[in-house]
């Protein structure tokens, strides 16, 4: 059993929206998730995905239960103290992409650690390994407007990688992209994972869950993990790709 980074005791969220009737988006959730592992997270719209990823990226505190990120109880924590332990520990790919249209890719990716000590001379040059790791070192100087969808998502990916965190959550990274482009996202996640990130990744789309090593779903706030047999073998390409070749 690998040490869990990601570890939920009964967490559930309630939104209270104005004068609206509450609602529940999650309920007891339980999940244990090592380091190493590519686990998938399905369930139809509304079913509680976005609000679970957001608590596991730190984006949001839980209205019920424990989530211990990365072996810290994140209810210790004051804000600050939360922000900190995510740019440690979580990169985040949204659901679009969410890169700033005024800036070239290398800056882009360069954001995060804008908030770091880190001189820029340093910040630009470590921009520029992420994005040739996820095949983009020819594209550094283009903006979002001028990159394809895939290469954009890589950029978010890039984005996501600069800090070297060693959890992962995506959320829907292929749901806008076409299916050979999807299929290369996906080659790079598994080849993090075998580079030893978490990767935690939302999806609609079952040809896309069964790329990962675990498979749960999601239904009205409820989280079950899928049964063990209905897992496909892993059938990755003998070639290593751009991702190996140390850029962290
Ligand atoms: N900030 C909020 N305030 C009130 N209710 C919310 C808020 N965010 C989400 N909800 C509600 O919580 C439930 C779960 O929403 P969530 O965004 O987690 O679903 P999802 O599974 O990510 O859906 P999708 O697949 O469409 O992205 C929904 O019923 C939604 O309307
Ligand atoms: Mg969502």
């Amino acid at each position: 059993m690998t040490e869990a980074v990601i570890e939920t005791r009964g967490l559930g969220k309630v939104y209270s929206a104005g004068t609206e009737a509450e609602v529940v988006a999650l309920r007891d959730v339980h999940m244990s998730i090592g380091r190493g592992e590519f686990v998938a997270i399905m369930g139809p719209s509304g079913s509680g995905k976005s609000t679970l990823m957001n608590l596991l990226g730190c984006l949001d505190t839980p209205s019920e239960g424990v989530y211990l990120c990365d072996g810290v109880d994140i209810a210790t924590l004051d804000a600050e103290q939360r922000a900190q332990l995510r740019l440690r520990t979580i990169g985040f790919v949204f659901q679009g992409f969410n890169l700033l249209t005024r800036m070239d890719a290398l800056e882009n990716v360069a954001m995060p650690l804008s908030y770091s000590e880190v001189p820029r001379a340093e910040r630009l040059r470590r921009a520029q390994a992420a994005l040739e790791a996820v095949g983009l070192g020819t594209r550094v100087h283009h903006r979002p407007s001028e990159l394809s969808g895939g290469q954009q998502q890589r950029v978010a990916i890039a984005r996501a990688l600069i800090n070297s965190p060693p959890v992962l959550l995506a959320d829907e990274p292929t749901g806008a992209l076409d299916t050979k482009t999807g299929e290369e996202i996906l080659a790079l996640f598994k080849r993090l994972r075998d580079d030893g990130h978490t990767v935690v990744l939302i999806t609609h789309d079952p040809e896309v869950a069964v790329h990962a090593d675990r498979v749960f779903v999601m239904r009205d706030g409820e989280l079950h993990e899928q049964n063990e047999s209905n897992r496909v073998p892993d059938i990755a390409p003998p070639d290593a790709g751009p991702w190996t070749e140390g850029a962290t």
